[in-house]
C-alpha cells in the first residue's frame, strides 16, 4: 500500500548531507540494540489506527503529509537543528526565513516577521500571547466556531475571551463583531480561514475595513 521507492531519495540525500562534512573525522554511527524490535512493536500497534491515509477514508480532515515533507522531516531528522538562534542552525534558519516569506507572500504581506511552529495550536498561543502583551487589559473575540485552542490559550495566559454566534452559513457576524467593537474594549479579533468544523471562511475584507474604525489586532488562523 505505502510507496516506499521514496526512500531511496532519502537515501540520496543522505548521502549529498554527508558529502558536506567529508572532511570531519570518520565515525560509525551504530543502530542502537532492540531497534528494529521496537520499530517493529510499534508498526504492529499502529495497525489498529484508522486508515486516515487510505483515498476511501473520510473520517478525518487531515491526510498524511505530503511526501516531501516527510522526506525532508527525516532528512532533518539525521541532523536535528536548532533553529532557535542562528548558530544553531545556519542552513536551517536561512530555509525558514525563506519559507516564512513564501508564506506572507500568500497573503500579499512582503513585511513581515515570523517563524515555522510544530502545530497551528503552537502558532495559536504565540499569536495569543503577543496580544496578551499589546492589549493586556482587552479580551480576545472570536467566533464559535473559531478552534478550540483560542479559547483554551486564553484561560491559560489569563486574558479575556468571547465567543460570538454565527451567521446561518457559519461566517463571523459582522453586525455582532462592530457591536462588540463600539464598546471599545477588544484588543484582538481571531479570523479563521476556514473553520474546522465546516471550512466556513471569516469575512476578512470586511474585518479589515472595521480595522481601520476602531483599533484592535487580527489573528488569522489558518491551521
Ligand atoms: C482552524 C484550526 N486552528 C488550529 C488548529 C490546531 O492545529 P494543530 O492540530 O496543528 O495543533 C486546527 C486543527 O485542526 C484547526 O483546524
Amino acid at each position: 500500500m505505502y510507496n516506499k521507492e521514496s526512500l531511496h531519495i532519502l537515501q540520496r540525500a543522505l548521502d549529498k548531507l554527508s558529502e558536506g562534512f567529508a572532511e570531519l573525522p570518520p565515525f560509525a554511527e551504530e543502530i542502537p540494540p532492540g531497534v528494529e524490535e521496537v520499530l517493529l512493536q510499534a508498526a504492529e500497534r499502529m495497525q489498529d489506527n484508522f486508515p486516515y491515509q487510505h483515498p476511501l477514508y473520510a473520517g478525518q480532515m487531515l491526510k498524511p503529509p505530503h511526501e516531501i515533507a516527510r522526506l525532508a522531516y527525516m532528512l532533518a531528522m539525521w541532523i536535528n537543528p536548532n533553529n532557535h538562534a542562528l548558530d544553531g542552525g545556519r542552513a536551517s534558519s536561512a530555509m525558514e526565513k525563506e519559507a516564512v516569506a513564501e508564506i506572507a507572500l500568500l497573503f500579499g504581506w512582503k513585511e513581515h516577521l515570523g517563524h515555522l511552529t510544530s502545530s497551528g495550536t503552537f502558532a495559536n498561543l504565540e499569536a495569543l500571547w503577543v496580544a496578551s502583551l499589546i492589549h493586556p487589559k482587552k479580551k480576545i473575540l472570536a467566533s464559535e466556531l473559531a478552534h478550540y485552542t483560542h479559547e483554551r490559550i486564553s484561560h491559560v495566559l489569563g486574558i479575556k475571551f468571547q465567543k460570538l454566534s454565527c451567521t446561518r452559513t457559519g461566517e463571523m457576524d459582522l453586525k455582532k463583531l462592530e457591536a462588540q467593537l463600539k464598546k471599545g474594549n477588544v484588543g484582538t479579533v481571531v479570523v479563521t480561514m476556514g473553520t474546522t468544523g465546516i471550512g466556513s471562511v471569516d469575512p476578512l475584507p470586511e474585518i479589515l475595513a472595521l480595522q481601520k474604525r476602531y483599533a484592535f489586532r487580527i489573528h488569522l488562523d489558518a491551521a
